[in-house]
């Protein structure tokens, strides 16, 4: 049940949201949370708070010792195959068809923005359910994992080289087309929000102020408190299914 602080924000960021509207989100992990997907930072239950990303994510461990993070990732895999997009998700979906424009982008790596139905899904941090080959970077087809019995598989392009998840590791920079995109959307679009993200991981954490600054309405979706939300006009301290859920309800007719 939401608070009436909640619900009346809910019908006020969705009177931004009519048919002129451009939208664009920038989800993090939080988003997923919902649906059964660890956070990165949250105590006791993100990711970091059991493993150190620099024995894990970045070129450097993969150099040292690939099994051990293709098996990682391979876990990490299993868990966002057996996940389901929720309401939030759902609610982003519906409000797409109400306005003129909506884009997704998103930290996360497990698609269950477009599993859900989202149209246009700008993916910052690539996808954990692809993989690439660690020397050239060209795209590995799942047969081939499927059919390899290693860990990691060799890549099929380029001799010595392996598979690897095509996702950003720390010290890597994002793909430059898909940030460009970003960038574009956000210093053009007239609603932003900020869903499930600790906004302390760059450049993705700043891209929220590039719309706040370009004049956009900026809305932050978290439990907590974050860098982010001293700049925001609105925040919605609720889980994302719950407030995007409450949100677009109130733009429908
Ligand atoms: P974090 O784990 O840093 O932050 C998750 C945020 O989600 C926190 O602010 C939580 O309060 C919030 N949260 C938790 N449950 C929520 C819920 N049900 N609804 C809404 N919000 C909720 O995750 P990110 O900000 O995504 O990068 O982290 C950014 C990047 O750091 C990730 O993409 C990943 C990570 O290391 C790489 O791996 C390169």
């Amino acid at each position: 049940m939401l608070n009436d602080e909640t619900q009346r924000m809910a019908r006020e960021v969705a009177a931004h949201l009519g048919p002129q509207a451009t939208v664009a989100v920038l989800s993090g992990s939080g988003m997923s949370a919902e649906s059964g997907i660890p956070t990165f930072r949250d105590a006791q239950t993100g990711i970091w708070s059991k493993f150190r990303p620099e024995d894990l994510a970045t070129p450097a461990a993969f150099t040292r010792d690939p099994g051990k993070v293709w098996r990682w990732y391979q876990h990490r895999r299993k868990g966002v195959m057996a996940a389901q997009p929720h309401a939030g998700h759902r609610a982003l979906v519906r409000l797409e068809a109400m306005v003129a424009s909506l884009v997704v982008i998103t930290q996360n790596v497990d698609g269950l923005h477009q599993r859900s139905g989202s149209g246009r899904v700008l993916e910052l941090h690539g996808n954990i359910l692809r993989s690439v080959c660690s020397t050239s970077r060209r795209l590995i087809d799942p047969a081939w994992i499927a059919a390899s019995g290693q860990q990691p598989p060799p890549s099929p392009h380029i001799n010595g080289a392996y598979a690897r998840p095509d996702v950003v590791w720390f010290g890597e920079a994002l793909p430059g087309l898909v940030l460009d995109e970003a960038v574009a959307a956000l210093e053009s679009c007239s609603v932003c929000i900020a869903v499930g993200t600790s906004a302390v991981v760059q450049p993705a954490a700043g891209l929220p102020r590039l719309a706040k600054r370009s004049g956009a309405l900026l809305v932050e979706i978290n439990p907590q408190r974050t860098p982010l939300s001293r700049y925001a006009d609105y925040c919605l301290r609720e889980p994302a299914g719950i407030a995007l859920t409450a949100m677009v309800a109130a733009c429908e007719p």
